[in-house]
């Protein structure tokens, strides 16, 4: 599997406090079959306003991660760890040019909006980063408690050519039931692009059990394109595959109902 977005870098926001930490997190994603992970420290988008100080914060997380990554190939070689950053949308003007601010240096930038809330503002914010040529992937779209009920900002951003990455760990309820409905909600339309961890390196990893959940719905096809295929692609520059929507079988009441037609 390939995980892109997780805080590991130790030290630099809410994720791995120290080097210890971070080493037994990235023994975990191995354990749990993460070849390739893009891990992304928590950037505010406002500070990439200011150039020195974006410079300074960016220097310290790469120099930061360099280590990690020296650790981790010396560990364990099966492991490519590259660097992102989550871009916080704090500002309507975010400037992306510096590649430290994207996915691997790609043109995905990972984003999320401040406070846990999408704002109303949102759409506009994201076109100003499509008409710079960075692709935005929400992160964890299904956490936004005043996302729309039908999810039609959702549809609006795909329409736009934004992409959406749906927290493994929610298909398992693990930030609480509305957020589950909403994950599995949007697996259902086919509007998710990605599953990825956002591991802050406690607990346990999510991504084993996200998959194992989905193969147990019959999702192996969805499961591939979430955990694999369409990470793959990003790290290549190309645009995710369709993930065809996921079917849900009928509850256990209809099926027993139906046998005795
Ligand atoms: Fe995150």
């Amino acid at each position: 599997m390939i995980d892109f977005h997780s805080h590991l870098v130790p030290g630099v926001d809410d994720g791995a406090a120290d080097v210890e930490q971070a080493r037994a997190a990235l023994a975990e994603l191995r354990g749990q079959g993460v070849h390739t992970a893009i891990t992304t420290p928590h950037l505010s988008g406002a500070l990439t306003k200011h150039p020195g100080k974006l410079r300074a914060r960016l220097d310290r997380v790469e120099a930061q991660w360099k280590e990690l990554r020296d650790i981790a190939a010396g560990h364990d070689p099966g492991l490519r760890l590259e660097l992102g950053a989550e871009v916080m949308l704090d500002t309507d003007t975010p400037d992306l040019s510096d590649p430290r601010t994207r996915l691997a240096g790609t043109a995905f930038a990972l984003v999320e909006f401040p406070r846990m809330l999408v704002p109303v503002n949102a759409e506009q914010t994201l076109s100003y980063l499509l008409e710079r040529g960075w692709t935005p992937i929400v992160a964890h779209p299904e956490r936004y408690p005043n996302l729309h009920e039908e999810l039609r900002d959702a549809a609006e951003w795909r329409r736009m050519g934004v992409r959406l990455q749906v927290n493994a760990g929610a298909l398992m309820g693990r930030f609480g039931r509305e957020a589950q409905g909403r994950a599995w909600r949007l697996l259902r339309l086919g509007w998710a692009d990605y599953l990825a961890s956002d591991y802050h390196a406690r607990g346990r990893l999510a991504l084993a059990g996200a998959r194992d959940l989905l193969h147990s719905r019959g999702g192996e096809e969805q499961a591939a394109l979430l955990l694999e295929t369409n990470a793959a692609r990003l790290l290549t520059g190309e645009p995710p595959l369709e993930v065809p929507p996921l079917e849900v079988p009928p509850p256990l009441w209809k099926r027993i109902l139906r046998r005795g037609e």
